[in-house]
C-alpha cells in the first residue's frame, strides 16, 4: 500500500452531464482519500461551452497552465446544440488540451461483465467475456490537419508522421506484453496514404522490438463488422484518432451502455487526462439520469496512471463490480437509480470492501 499523501487533482466538468458525472465522482475519490489517508486536493477549471459562456474560450489560458501543474486531469465531457453555429465550438477546447498536454495515447478498455452481458443487443454468447483494450491514437491524423473552407468547397488534412505511429504502436505493444499479447492494428491501406504508412511503422516496430506479440493487421470497415460478430477475439486494437473514436463507440454496446467505459490519455511524462468515451449526453442533462460509472471508472484509471495508487484503483474497480452485479444501475442499464444514488451505491462498495479486510485483520490478530 502506498504512503498517504497529497495530490492536486484539476477537474474539468464541461458541459451537459459533465459537471453531474464528475461531481459523483469526487465523492468516490474523496472516500478513497479517507480510508487510504490520502488527501486529494480538487480544483475545477472551465473547458468547452462552459468556457464559452463564463469568457469566451473553450480552452482558457488558466486552464491549460492548471492541468499542466496538476498531477493528474479528471473531465466530464464537453459539447451541445447550444453551441453549434458559434463561432467558437466546445470540441475545440478538448481537442486543444489533448494537443497541449501531449496526449498521444488514449486507452478505452472494455471487460464486459457475465452479468450485463443480457443488456447488449447482441447475444450473450458473443459478448460475454469480452475483454479488449483500445489504444487510439489521439493527437495527428484528420483531426489536427489544415482545415479549409470557402462557401462551396472543405478539406480536412489528414497527416501522420513515423514518430507519431512509433510511440503509439510501442504503447500497444508493451500492454500487449502484459495481457495475452494479440495486437490488432486497424487502419484503411487500400485507400489511405496514411494508412500505408501506418501498416509499414506498426510492422517494423513490431518486428524489431515486439516480435514475440501476435500482430495482425485490419481494414477498419470490416474491423466495424468483426467487432460485433466475434468481439471475443481481441486484445488489444490499435489505430489512428478518426478510427479509434468510431469504433470505440461501437465497442461501447457490447457492454451494455456507453455510460459504463472510461478512457486514459497519457503522454510520454507529465500528467494524464482522464475521462468517459461519452459526450454531453444533452438529452439527459441535469436530470440525475447518466450514468457516472465511466467517469468513476476513469478516475481508478486516474490513480493507476498518473497517481501510480494501484491498490486505490483495485478497490473503486471492486466496488463498481459488486454494484453492477447486484444491479444497483442507472436507466441505461434497466435501472431505477439516479446519478447521486448510482454513485452512492458504488461508495457503499467502497466502505464493504474496507470493512471486509479490516474485519480479516481482526480475526486473524484474534
Ligand atoms: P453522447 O455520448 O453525448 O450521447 C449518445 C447517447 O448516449 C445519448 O442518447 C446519451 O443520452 C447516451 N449517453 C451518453 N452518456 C451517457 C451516460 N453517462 N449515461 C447514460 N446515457 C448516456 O454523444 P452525442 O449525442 O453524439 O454528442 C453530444 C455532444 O457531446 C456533442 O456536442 C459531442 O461533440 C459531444 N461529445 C463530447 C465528448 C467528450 O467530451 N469527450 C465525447 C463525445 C461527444
Ligand atoms: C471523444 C469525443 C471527442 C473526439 C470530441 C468531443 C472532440 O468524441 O472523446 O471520443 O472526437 O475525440
Ligand atoms: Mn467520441
Amino acid at each position: 500500500m502506498s504512503a498517504p499523501k497529497t495530490y492536486n487533482i484539476v477537474v474539468l466538468p464541461g458541459d451537459g452531464v459533465g459537471p453531474e458525472v464528475t461531481h459523483a465522482t469526487k465523492a468516490v475519490l474523496s472516500v478513497i482519500g479517507d480510508f487510504y489517508g490520502h488527501t486529494f486536493n480538487f480544483s475545477e477549471h472551465l473547458i468547452g461551452g462552459a468556457g464559452i459562456d463564463a469568457v469566451g474560450d473553450p480552452l482558457p489560458q488558466e486552464t491549460v497552465d492548471a492541468c499542466l501543474a496538476a498531477d493528474a486531469v479528471l473531465l466530464g465531457a464537453v459539447g451541445g446544440p447550444q453551441w453549434d453555429g458559434g463561432k467558437r465550438r466546445p470540441e475545440e477546447g478538448l481537442l486543444g488540451l489533448r494537443k497541449a498536454m501531449g496526449l498521444y495515447a488514449n486507452l478505452r478498455p472494455l471487460q464486459v461483465s457475465p452479468v450485463l452481458a443480457h443488456r447488449s443487443p447482441l447475444k450473450k454468447e458473443i459478448v460475454e467475456g469480452v475483454d479488449l483494450i483500445v489504444f487510439r491514437e489521439l493527437t495527428g491524423g484528420i483531426y489536427f490537419g489544415e482545415k479549409t473552407r470557402t462557401p462551396d468547397r472543405a478539406t480536412d488534412l489528414c497527416e501522420y508522421t513515423v514518430p507519431e505511429i512509433e510511440r503509439v504502436a510501442r504503447a500497444a505493444f508493451q500492454t500487449a506484453q502484459q495481457r495475452r499479447g494479440k495486437v490488432t492494428s486497424v487502419d484503411k491501406a487500400n485507400v489511405m496514404e496514411t494508412s500505408r504508412l501506418w501498416r509499414e511503422v506498426v510492422s517494423r516496430v513490431h518486428r524489431e522490438e515486439f516480435p514475440r506479440i501476435e500482430l495482425e493487421h485490419a481494414l477498419v470497415d470490416s474491423m466495424a463488422m468483426h467487432l460485433i460478430r466475434k468481439p471475443r477475439e481481441y486484445d488489444v486494437i490499435l489505430t489512428e484518432n478518426m478510427f479509434g473514436d468510431i469504433l470505440s463507440d461501437e465497442i461501447s454496446v457490447l457492454g451494455g451502455s456507453i455510460g459504463l467505459l472510461p478512457s486514459a490519455s497519457l503522454g510520454s511524462s507529465g500528467p494524464g487526462l482522464f475521462e468517459p468515451i461519452h459526450g454531453s449526453a444533452p438529452d439527459i442533462a441535469g436530470q440525475d439520469k447518466a450514468n457516472p460509472v465511466g467517469t468513476i471508472l476513469s478516475a481508478a484509471l486516474l490513480l493507476r496512471h498518473s497517481l501510480g495508487l494501484e491498490d486505490e484503483a483495485g478497490s473503486i474497480e471492486a466496488a463498481v463490480a459488486a454494484v453492477l452485479s447486484a444491479g444497483a444501475v442507472t436507466a441505461d442499464l434497466g435501472g431505477t437509480l439516479g446519478t447521486r444514488d448510482a454513485a452512492n451505491a458504488v461508495i457503499d462498495g467502497i466502505s464493504a470492501i474496507h470493512w471486509a479486510a479490516a474485519h480479516r485483520v481482526q480475526m486473524h490478530w484474534a
